[in-house]
């Protein structure tokens, strides 16, 4: 089984492309450097350097005997996205640079993923806007055109519904409307930039599902935790990029470094938003399980990738919990919400169709923020706390 994963220098990408490496796959990583030359432009911190993709791949290769190919190039750039359909790829690093063939499934994570980033100002709006469409549309044009039967997994997010105040179904809503019933993708209304342009990308697979029987899955994913995975306990090498600042670092990531480093757990204003969250390994495990049992032709198939809600508040008063029983000295600080959002809202999503699909969850708790703690904690001296709260407003 050949599967490509654009964006596979990224957070998810990486520890996916070993995942699926492991598990026997041939893959294919491809990669523009967006996020790291994006922290080198905005100067935030991540914990530790981490080698190229070329390097990665060839730490794996040494580790395991196992290849990753390698493509550094920008999605964008359509021709680019038709050269792993069509046999014209040229490989940045492989053993054998012979064409692997049209892959079974592509797993599309070659996005802008920061909501702050997209609202620093029009610059970086724009940045947002025509990197995540033009990517999603490359895409969708180039299975459309060599590929109909390639399975294209893509990662939306939960924060897509927003904060509605009825409960979130997964992915669609039966509407009766003047004694007539149909079904519609459930409303959708972000609360940035960043999350209109998933909301676009998923009427763009919508679109391509309806007209030319596209098989896609489309999994809404809450914010992801967590550093190692069981590919990447092997060598530290192998770590995956984690960010702690406020841009790309994701809160609960944040929250244990804010810990570790003795600044006070930036709480959000009343810190009542809840959303829904999951561990890495959760997320390999819903790809994976998504690749297996894939989507029909001519079926959007959509997931919520959650595993438990949480709110802020909760979320600071667990690593409070966690990061004093290990002797930190954990405060927490209401500050002046810099964002547009509600406080304190009604938050009821369903999340069974990937638990149904066999996905076993790693819950968040003491113990298990503790082990983060642990492994953060060796990287303390990288910490940089001026990277930390930046307050990009809305
Ligand atoms: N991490 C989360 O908590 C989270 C939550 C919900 C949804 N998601 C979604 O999951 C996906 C992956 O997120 P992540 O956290 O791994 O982000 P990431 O920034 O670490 O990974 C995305 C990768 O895509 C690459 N990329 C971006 N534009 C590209 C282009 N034009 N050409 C080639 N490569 C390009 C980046 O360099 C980066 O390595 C994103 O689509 C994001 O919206 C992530």
């Amino acid at each position: 089984m050949h599967i490509l994963i654009l964006g596979g220098d990224g957070y998810l990408g990486w520890p996916t492309a070993m995942y699926f490496s492991k598990r026997g796959y041939e893959v294919t990583v491809v990669d523009n450097y967006f996020r790291r030359n994006s922290c080198t432009e905005l100067d935030v911190g991540m914990l530790y350097p981490i080698p190229t993709l070329a390097e990665r791949a060839k730490i794996w290769h040494e580790l395991t005997g196992r290849e990753i190919k390698v493509v550094i190039a920008d999605l964008t750039d359509a021709e680019v996205m038709r050269s792993f359909f069509n046999g014209t790829v040229a490989y940045s690093w492989a053993i054998d640079k012979k064409f692997s063939g049209i892959p079974a499934s592509v797993v599309h994570y070659a996005e802008q993923p920061s909501a702050p980033y997209s609202l620093i100002n029009y610059k970086y709006a724009n940045i947002t806007l025509s990197n995540n469409l033009l990517v999603t549309n490359n895409l969708m044009f180039a299975v459309r055109d060599y590929a109909r039967d390639c399975h294209i997994i893509k990662l939306g997010t939960m924060g897509e519904y927003g904060t509605p105040n009825i409960d979130i179904e997964e992915g669609w809503l039966e509407i009766e409307h003047k004694g007539r019933k149909d079904t519609f993708l459930y409303p959708r209304q972000a609360g940035s930039l960043y999350h209109t342009t998933k909301i676009m990308d998923t009427d763009l697979m919508w679109f391509g599902v309806r007209m030319w029987d596209l098989r896609v899955t489309d999994l809404l994913q809450g914010p992801v935790y967590g550093m190692v995975t069981e590919e990447s306990v092997i060598d530290a090498r192998l770590n995956t990029i984690f960010n702690y600042d406020e841009i790309f670092g994701t809160i609960v990531n944040r929250f244990i470094v804010q810990a570790i480093a003795d600044y006070p757990l930036t709480v959000y204003g009343k810190g009542g938003q809840t959303r829904g969250y999951l561990n890495i390994n959760d997320t390999l495990q819903c790809v994976h399980l998504s690749e297996q049992k894939p989507a029909a032709a001519g079926e959007l198939r959509i997931y919520n990738q959650i595993m438990e809600t949480f709110s802020v508040n909760e979320l600071a008063e667990l690593t409070r919990r966690a990061g004093t029983q290990l002797g930190y000295d954990v405060q927490i600080k209401n500050i002046e919400n810099p964002r547009c959002e509600a406080e304190e809202h009604y938050y009821n999503p369903t999340y069974q169709g990937l638990l149904d699909l066999g996905v076993k969850p790693h819950y968040l708790t003491e113990e298990s923020m503790q082990k983060m703690f642990k492994l953060v904690g060796k990287y303390k001296e990288n910490i940089r706390r001026d990277v930390i709260f930046r307050g990009v407003k809305w």
